[in-house]
């Protein structure tokens, strides 16, 4: 087997190429990552030396590369990975939101399309559903409808990445995850945010009222969830994977708490995202009738493991934080809390 991964050095991609170089018969893997702010070659160390392995530097949105790359590696499968993957930095500036997750996605099918692809998996998010009221759980045939420049930028990828089988039979195949988390996630999103400023003694920013509900899934078993659907899944299919657990961020805050040991103290409610959404909530149903995949951690052992890794890797988190990260840190959030003092009389709960 011989896959071209896309966004490798990224959270999510690298521990999926570390799983497949792990198995008993590991695939020949190109990595394809244009090494943004959010891909880091430190997270595949342990397999950059692998003989079935390749990293090729470069933007998927370059069709003449992906195009070569094909021709030279003949890859049977596609597994796309790359994306901007974050909302706060896709409100902040959403064109490289557009150009890789849409303009990127598209080059990519076009290169599936003229070098007959055997499977394209194009991995998607829960948030395409948007926000869903309790109790209801979005199956695969919900309605799309995405709230942020990022979620409907993924939405807009899948429906050509149908339209791809639909119209010229790419045997393209969708999966989307809720929220993922675990070792080497860039501290931009919720989990590794939290957990590295609360082993840093720094504030802990909750948006809004901290109720907004989201499904945590371990990052190991989304990957094993995607080889999964490469192995066993059917072209033409959507495939939701979810965590079963789903929590508000305050109770996720107070877990994090509890496992660093960091004093509450720290949390300071900042002003809310604009058009943040309510609760994610999915059914997982499909994918573990029809391959038999499960969950396997839980999130109480998956968050001990992620801040163990945390704990332990703080001269990662250290060298991340540091450049670029100042700057979105100071964009995103110094704005969020002077808000938030301004409004404090009429609102009561700020604690900034
Ligand atoms: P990430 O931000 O950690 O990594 C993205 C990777 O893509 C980086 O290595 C980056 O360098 C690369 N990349 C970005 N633009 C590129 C381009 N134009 N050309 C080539 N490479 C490029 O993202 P992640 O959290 O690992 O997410 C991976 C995928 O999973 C994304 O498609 C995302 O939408 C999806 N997803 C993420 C989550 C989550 O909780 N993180 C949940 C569900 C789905
Ligand atoms: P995030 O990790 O950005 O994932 P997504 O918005 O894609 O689900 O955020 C998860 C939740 O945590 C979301 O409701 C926003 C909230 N959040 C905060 O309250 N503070 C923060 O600093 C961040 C990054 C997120």
């Amino acid at each position: 087997m011989k896959l071209l991964v896309t966004g490798g050095a990224g959270f999510i991609g690298s521990a999926f190429i570390r799983l497949m170089q792990g198995s008993a018969e590991p695939p020949r893997i190109v990595n394809l990552d244009k090494l943004t702010y959010a891909g880091n070659l430190e997270n595949l160390e342990s397999v950059a030396h692998h003989p079935a392995y390749r990293f090729v530097q470069g933007d998927i949105c370059d069709a003449a590369l992906v195009d070569a790359l094909m021709a030279e590696e003949k890859p049977e499968a596609i597994v796309h990975f790359a994306a901007e993957s974050h909302v706060d930095r896709s409100i902040l500036s959403p064109s490289p939101a557009f150009e890789t997750n849409l303009r990127g996605t598209f080059t990519l099918l076009e290169a599936a399309r003229a070098h007959h692809i055997g499977r394209f998996i194009h991995i998607s998010t829960d948030e395409v559903y948007g926000s869903l009221e309790a109790p209801a759980e979005a199956a695969e045939d919900f309605p799309l409808n995405p709230s942020s420049p990022y979620s409907a930028s993924k939405a807009g990828s899948d429906l050509l990445a149908r339209s791809y089988f639909t119209t010229y039979r790419v045997p393209v195949l969708i999966t989307r995850a809720s929220n993922n988390y675990g070792p080497y996630q860039f501290p931009e999103k919720l989990l590794p945010l939290m957990i590295s400023n609360a082993l840093e003694g720094r504030s802990l920013p909750v948006y809004g009222d901290g109720l907004q509900v989201r499904d945590w899934l371990y990052v190991d078993d989304h990957c094993r969830a995607i080889r999964a659907v490469l192995e066993r899944g059917r072209e033409g299919e959507i495939y939701n994977i979810g965590g079963s657990r789903a929590l508000p961020n305050l109770e996720v805050v107070r877990k994090i708490l509890a496992a660093t040991g960091a004093p509450e103290s720290l949390v300071r409610y900042v002003e809310d995202r604009p058009g943040h959404d309510r609760r994610y909530a999915l059914s997982s149903a499909k994918i573990m009738c029809e391959t038999g995949w499960a969950a396997q951690v839980g999130f109480e052992d998956g968050l001990a493991r992620t801040v163990d890794w945390y704990r332990r890797n703080s001269a990662w988190v250290e060298r991340v934080k540091s450049g670029e990260y100042r700057n979105y840190y100071a964009r995103n959030y110094d704005q969020r809390e002077s808000e938030l003092r301004k409004t404090a009389g009429t609102r009561g709960r700020a604690k900034a």
